[in-house]
């Protein structure tokens, strides 16, 4: 059981003012925030970050709409993280999302859908990786 998980805050998610929110949420289940930083994803960074869609008939539709305007990357740690964090946000479709999970909250449509979540250990540890060197997620918490 890993106690990393990759988060990001999609670009409605900032679009739509709702990064505090989000975090909020997030905080308040108990994860602890190890690095966060704003990003615009060029078409490259996301289709390389979303490679295991690239066949899938949404692929273009997703990257367009992850490289249309900012996200915030978030690393983050708690124990249990990428499962527990998957229901935190809940399921792909806001409309099958469970009561209280951030897309039932926020999401307008499972394609705008406000925030990713690893979905296993092996690719939180990749994610965060995209994202954030080892050096400097030591380097910004110190161990
Ligand atoms: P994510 O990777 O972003 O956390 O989302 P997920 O695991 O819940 O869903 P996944 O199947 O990995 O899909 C990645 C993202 O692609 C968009 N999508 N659109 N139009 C569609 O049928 C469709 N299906 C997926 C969503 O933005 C989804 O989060
Ligand atoms: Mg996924």
């Amino acid at each position: 059981m890993g106690n990393r998980t990759l988060a990001i805050l999609k670009p409605d998610c900032v679009e739509k003012n709702l990064i505090g929110e989000v975090i909020s949420k997030i905080t308040g289940a108990g994860f602890k925030v190890l690095g966060m930083k704003m990003v615009r994803l060029t078409k490259d960074s996301a289709g390389g970050f979303y490679e295991i869609h690239k066949d899938k008939p949404f692929f273009n539709d997703l990257i367009d709409y992850m490289t249309s305007g900012p996200c915030v990357p978030v690393a983050l740690e708690k124990e249990n993280a990428v499962e527990d964090f998957r229901k935190l946000i809940g399921a792909t479709n806001p409309e099958n999302a469970e009561e209280g999970t951030i897309r039932k909250l926020y999401a307008e449509s499972i394609e705008r859908n406000i925030i990713h979540g690893s979905d296993s250990d092996e690719n939180a540890a990749k994610e965060i990786a995209h994202f954030f060197t080892r050096k400097e997620l030591l380097e910004i918490n110190g161990f």
